[in-house]
Order: C-alpha cells, then sequence, then structure tokens
C-alpha cells in the first residue's frame, strides 16, 4: 500500500497526524490519521497488547454491561472513529506493548531502538495513533486487551525496552503507572504520615512501597481501599507496608476522614489518590493536614472539584496533578518491584503470564 506523505510539515510532537482540529496537539485532537506507516520522524510499531487505563476501563465494563464481545467491539468503534484510544467518557487512555517495525529515516541514527526491538509505549494512548486489526482477548481483571494492531510513536514519546528478568505482562501492569512510585519517591519524606487511596491497586501498592521506604520507621503509612481483606490489602498489613489498612469508600468524604483520623489524628503530611473511580478529591484533601499535600494519581480527578472543594472547606494544601511522567520514572517502578519480593510475587500471580494471550 502507497502512502501520502502529510501536506504539513513533520512535527516532533505529531501534530502532523492530527485530522481534527487542524492545529491541535494529537492529545487534544478529536481524531488522528493512524494509517500504519512510520514518516520519517516516527517509529510503526506491531502492538500486542494495550493497557487500558483503569478508569477508562471500569468505566467501559459499567457501560458494556460487563460483557467482553462488546467491550471489544466498543473499544474497536472507538478507535476507528478517533483512530487513538481516547476515552470521551474519562479522558485517558492507557499504553501498549509492541515489537518496532520501522523506524522513519530522520530518526535511525540517533534512535537506541532497533526494529524488531520488543518496548512498551510511555505515552499515553490518548495521543498515540492506533490501529485495531483484531481484539483476540480481552481480561476483564486486569484491563488489557490482546490485540492485532499498529501503532506510532511520535519524535517526542517516551518507550521503554521490556526487562529481560520481568515478563513483559507484568511490566506492562508496572510501566502502566510508572509514574506513582516515582512521584511519591520524590514528594514523601522521612518521619511523615502518608495516606494512599486505592492502596490495593498497581498504582496504590508501589506507591504504599515507596511510602514506607521514604517515611522510615518514624513515620506512619496508612492505605485506604474498600476492602480490607482484599489479598492486595492482606499484603501490605502483614509484611508491614503499612501501619494500618482503613477499609472505606474513597467517596464518603467525612466517613472516610472519621476512620482515617482514628488512627492518625494529626491527619496526611501526603495523602496519594490511586483511586479509579470519580468523587474522592474531597476525601484526599479532607484527610491531609493543613499545608500538606494531596498528590492526585487518579485520572478520575476533577480539577474544579479539588480546587473548590479545598476552597469551601478552608484548607491551605499543595494539589499536584499527577504528572504520567517523572524522570527515571519506568526504571524506578520496575526496581520498586524488584527490592519487594512480595510485592513482586503478587504482581506475577494477578498480572502474569496466565493472563497472556
Ligand atoms: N496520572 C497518570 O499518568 C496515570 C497513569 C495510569 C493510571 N492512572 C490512574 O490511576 C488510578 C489508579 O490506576 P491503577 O491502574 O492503579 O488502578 P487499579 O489497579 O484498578 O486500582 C484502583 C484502586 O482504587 C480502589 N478503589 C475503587 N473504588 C474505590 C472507592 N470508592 N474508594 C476507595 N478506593 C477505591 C480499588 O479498590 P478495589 O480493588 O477494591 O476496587 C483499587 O485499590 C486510575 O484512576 C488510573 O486512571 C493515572
Amino acid at each position: 500500500m502507497k502512502f501520502e506523505v502529510p501536506a504539513r510539515a513533520l512535527c516532533r510532537l505529531g501534530s502532523h497526524r492530527v485530522l481534527e482540529p487542524l492545529g491541535a496537539l494529537p492529545q487534544n485532537a478529536w481524531k488522528l490519521d493512524a494509517r500504519p506507516v512510520a514518516f520519517a520522524n516516527e517509529i510503526l510499531c506491531d502492538v500486542d497488547a494495550l493497557n487500558i487505563d483503569s478508569a477508562s476501563f471500569r468505566q467501559i465494563v459499567e457501560a458494556c454491561g460487563g460483557d467482553a464481545d462488546r467491550i471489544a467491539a466498543h473499544v474497536r468503534a472507538l478507535v476507528a472513529e478517533r483512530g487513538k484510544q481516547h476515552n470521551p467518557a474519562t479522558g485517558s487512555g492507557g499504553m501498549f506493548v509492541g515489537r518496532v517495525r520501522h523506524i522513519g529515516e530522520a530518526l535511525r541514527a540517533r534512535s537506541d531502538l532497533k526494529e524488531g526491538a520488543r518496548i512498551a509505549s510511555l505515552c499515553s494512548l490518548t495521543l498515540t495513533p492506533l490501529t485495531i486489526e483484531e481484539i483476540v482477548r480481552v481480561d476483564m481483571t486486569t484491563g488489557r486487551l490482546w490485540i492485532r494492531g499498529s501503532a506510532i510513536l511520535f519524535e517526542s514519546c517516551l518507550y521503554a525496552a521490556l526487562p529481560d528478568d520481568i515478563p513483559d505482562e507484568v511490566a506492562l501492569a508496572v510501566l502502566d503507572v510508572a509514574g506513582a512510585p516515582a512521584q511519591v519517591r520524590r514528594l514523601a519524606k522521612s518521619g511523615q504520615t502518608i495516606v494512599v487511596l486505592g492502596a490495593d491497586g498497581k498504582s496504590g501498592m508501589l506507591a504504599v512501597a515507596q511510602a514506607r521506604e521514604r517515611a522510615g520507621p518514624t513515620g506512619r503509612v496508612v492505605g485506604v481501599a474498600p476492602d480490607a481483606e482484599s489479598p492486595g490489602a492482606r499484603l501490605l498489613s502483614e509484611h508491614g507496608y503499612v501501619d494500618a489498612f482503613v477499609a472505606a469508600d474513597a467517596r464518603d468524604a467525612l466517613g472516610l476522614v472519621a476512620a482515617v483520623s482514628a488512627i492518625v489524628p494529626e491527619l496526611a503530611d501526603l495523602t496519594v489518590n490511586c483511586v479509579n473511580v470519580a468523587g474522592t478529591e474531597s476525601a484526599s484533601i479532607l484527610c491531609t493536614k493543613d499545608e500538606g499535600m494531596v498528590y492526585f494519581f487518579s485520572m478520575s480527578t476533577s480539577f474544579t472539584a479539588a480546587a473548590l472543594g479545598a476552597e469551601g472547606m478552608g484548607k491551605d494544601v499543595t494539589m499536584i496533578v499527577g504528572n504520567g511522567y517523572a524522570k527515571g520514572h519506568a526504571d524506578i517502578a520496575l526496581q520498586t518491584l524488584r527490592e519487594h519480593p512480595p510485592l513482586h510475587r503478587y504482581f506475577l500471580e494477578r498480572y502474569g503470564a496466565r493472563n497472556a494471550a
């Protein structure tokens, strides 16, 4: 098949792939040109698996009544319409794992990649041109879709070579949320009280491990999730990653702050929000002491709810948007797993080979 190079100049951020509205950047765009050919400053990849962002996957599962075939059809239709996996309901995407098929000529000399290399994309699917030929399987537990398809990486896109010592499926789960442990490592300090909402999920567990390391023996780490008896919550309690695990619904701000303040009356120096549902901004703010910090990693966070909620509560807290990228985040996230064998075993069991296509 022959493809025409776009009339617009090739852009390192990928704006030449935007079809609608013209002039936008790919993340803001409604529709991308996803033709599977690498222009001079692009990398074309064959895609094996999509890790759909947890907030997005939850929304899609609900919209499709939990039916795997409907979910597959829904995702295919969305990607065909937009040229990317960008869920309009949540605004979030995910990331992919695949193999480099072709490196555009302008990148060949500069790129550390070789054709045939297995990689994970570290830029969101909300800006990645994507075509899906077939959805082979939908994994309802992990939010992973095994597919045959192709994707384009722009010059500015981040990616990571898949590690040799961690199975691809596990690396995919970890790399999807790599920003969380890396940011917590940066933000948490010795002796602090740290509360992690959504503590028994992927990002939550990695964030808790970093919080425990940073807070040290004089600090306190509290995990929050709906079920304190889930396998992940039990692991965190039994191995001393958390000083306490609170079973609570983070949408119930008053209930949650009552439960948390019963354990840490001083409230949190740092609250980390890793939940995959909307409506948890107030709980995060209320759990945090005055002049403390809230790190909203969750994609279900509303800027308006957080800003106006804090104002209404008279809470002077610093609120940080969960940038998916922090320098070295992929290495930090994978290293967190390597250095914490109980977590490593848990991730292998939950996200490992049995979940391969
Ligand atoms: N900022 C970024 O760049 C970035 C990148 C990737 C993902 N994310 C976002 O990060 C969040 C977590 O992702 P993940 O992959 O770690 O998700 P995950 O593995 O599905 O974990 C979600 C966590 O939220 C908990 N939760 C759900 N409803 C809750 C409620 N009402 N109250 C308290 N906890 C609740 C879950 O508990 P149960 O297991 O009991 O349901 C689980 O602990 C999502 O919003 C995702 O979109 C952000």
